[in-house]
């Protein structure tokens, strides 16, 4: 039985981006991610990672992270200015949080491509709209900076990725692949496309 890490309460005293309502819930906020959000942020990915990947990745190698290598991770990911980092807070939890920017393949050139680089939702708040509204913060900041069409990676075994991407909207690129080694695997990944509007 997986254990996921508690969520941890939040602050919501930064600028807000989007407040929004979701199904019944009200007072949803999106906003940056800050310095001292990171603690937060690295155990969500932490525990949205170690069920994610549950099945897909090595059990042994999934319980042996910490969130030690995710806080370095996005401690370094925070000085690329070109990088935009959104969280939610939602019900007194961070419950998610996307990465997107530029994109980082050479070959989609012609026009301002942009890219979600990653985004997680909490495993206790999957499927209650979380994601669709990290995506649409994603996309609305892509948009104001100029990219009219948005790329993003993800582990082709990750069905439940795959499939909610495909419910926002972007359809697989079907020559595009590249094959990541970590754990001793070979992990393929599949590329997804979109235009903003
Ligand atoms: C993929 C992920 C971000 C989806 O987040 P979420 O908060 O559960 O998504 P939402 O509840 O906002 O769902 C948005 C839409 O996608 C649909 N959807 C979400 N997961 C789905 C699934 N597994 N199968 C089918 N549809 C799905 C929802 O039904 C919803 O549709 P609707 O708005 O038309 O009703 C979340 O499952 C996650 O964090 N997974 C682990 C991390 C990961 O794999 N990230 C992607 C790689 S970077």
């Amino acid at each position: 039985m997986m254990h996921l890490p508690a969520a941890r309460p939040c602050r919501a005293e930064l600028p807000i981006i989007v407040t929004r309502s979701v199904g019944s819930e009200s007072g949803m906020i999106i906003r940056a991610i800050d310095t001292t959000d990171i603690p937060d942020i690295a155990a969500l990915h932490l525990a949205s990672w170690r069920a994610a990947y549950d099945g897909i990745m090595p059990a042994a190698a999934l319980a042996a992270l910490s969130t030690v290598e995710f806080e370095a991770s996005w401690r370094s990911q925070r000085s690329d200015a070109q990088r935009t980092h959104l969280l939610c807070e939602s019900q007194g939890m961070i419950a998610g949080f996307v990465g997107c920017g530029p994109c980082r393949d050479r070959e989609v050139g012609g026009r301002p491509i942009g890219e979600i680089y990653e985004l997680y939702t909490h495993p206790i708040r999957w499927k209650q709209g979380i994601g669709r509204a990290l995506c649409e913060a994603a996309l609305a900041v892509l948009e104001q900076k100029h990219f009219a069409e948005i790329t993003l990676w993800v582990l082709r075994e990750n069905k439940r990725a795959r499939q909610f991407y495909e419910v926002m909207q972007f359809v697989q690129d079907s020559v595009a692949y590249k094959t990541l080694r970590r754990f001793d695997m070979d992990l393929v990944h599949v590329r997804y496309r979109r235009t903003i509007r």
